[in-house]
């Protein structure tokens, strides 16, 4: 019989804005001390359901060729599923020799891929979903911050891979909002128009609505600045 607070470990789903839960793993590059490992750098953290399967191998070809894009914006991959070291060892090697996808090919994974056999990972993360599959991990995607804070997640169920495009958009426009303290409208990508923060008092609200100062205020709450696309960049990308 669990403890209650055994039970609560099971069912654990970080949150935005919580420490990321601390964990050491045995990888596909070793042993991993987490976050530990990973302090001053972004990382995505995230899941898939089984070695050798399509959608997954699908999934790791775009991951391993996307790598060094992720890496110029300081951003870390790591892969969790739970199988063991040699299935995940099998696994990247045919994906290597074997697989062609999308024009990829002779893709080699070099981001950690943990082994997860006891789940241990898994359920500090939420990423069994019992629902979906009491065996397998759901497509979990934890984006984790240089200071080891959660700051977005994204959950996919078994069948439906994963759109980069966003995961990328995603990581560029938390960095952006760091770095420049604005955010992010609805699609927003790099050189679109950004949001300041709310007026906080009647008097701010009235000078948004009086002053231009390069603001562009569709009323009193919503004020947009222009912040160019090379700006961000090179603010965030390494050379
Ligand atoms: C896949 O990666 O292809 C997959 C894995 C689990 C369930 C369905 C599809």
């Amino acid at each position: 019989m669990e403890t209650i607070q055994e039970q609560e470990t099971m069912v654990s789903l970080p949150r935005i804005g919580d420490r990321a839960p601390k964990f050491k793993a045995t990888t596909t590059q070793g042993e991993v001390n987490f976050p530990e490992d990973y302090k001053g750098k972004w990382v995505i953290l995230f899941s898939h359901p089984a070695d050798f399967t399509p959608v997954c191998t699908s999934e790791f070809m775009t991951f391993a060729h996307l790598e060094s894009k992720f890496a110029k914006a300081n951003c870390e991959l790591i892969g969790l599923s739970i199988d063991g070291l040699y299935s995940h060892i099998a696994w990247l090697r045919t994906i290597k020799e074997k697989i062609e996808f999308k024009g990829m090919k002779n893709i080699e994974v070099k981001f950690p891929l943990i082994e997860d056999i006891t789940m241990n990972v898994a359920k500090k993360y939420g990423m069994i979903q019992p629902g979906e599959s009491e065996t397998q991990a759901v497509r979990a995607v934890f984006f984790i911050d240089p200071k080891g804070i959660v700051r977005a997640l994204i959950y996919y169920p078994l069948s439906l891979g994963r759109n980069f495009d966003e995961l990328y958009r995603a990581l560029i426009a938390m960095q952006t909002s760091d770095k420049f303290a604005v955010a992010t409208p609805a699609d927003w990508n790099p050189g679109d128009d950004v949001i300041i923060s709310p007026a906080g008092s009647c008097n701010v609200a009235e000078e948004r609505m009086t002053s231009k100062d390069g603001l562009t205020c569709e009323d009193w709450f919503f004020c947009t600045k222009k912040l160019d696309k090379n700006t961000i960049l090179s603010k965030i990308l390494k050379n």
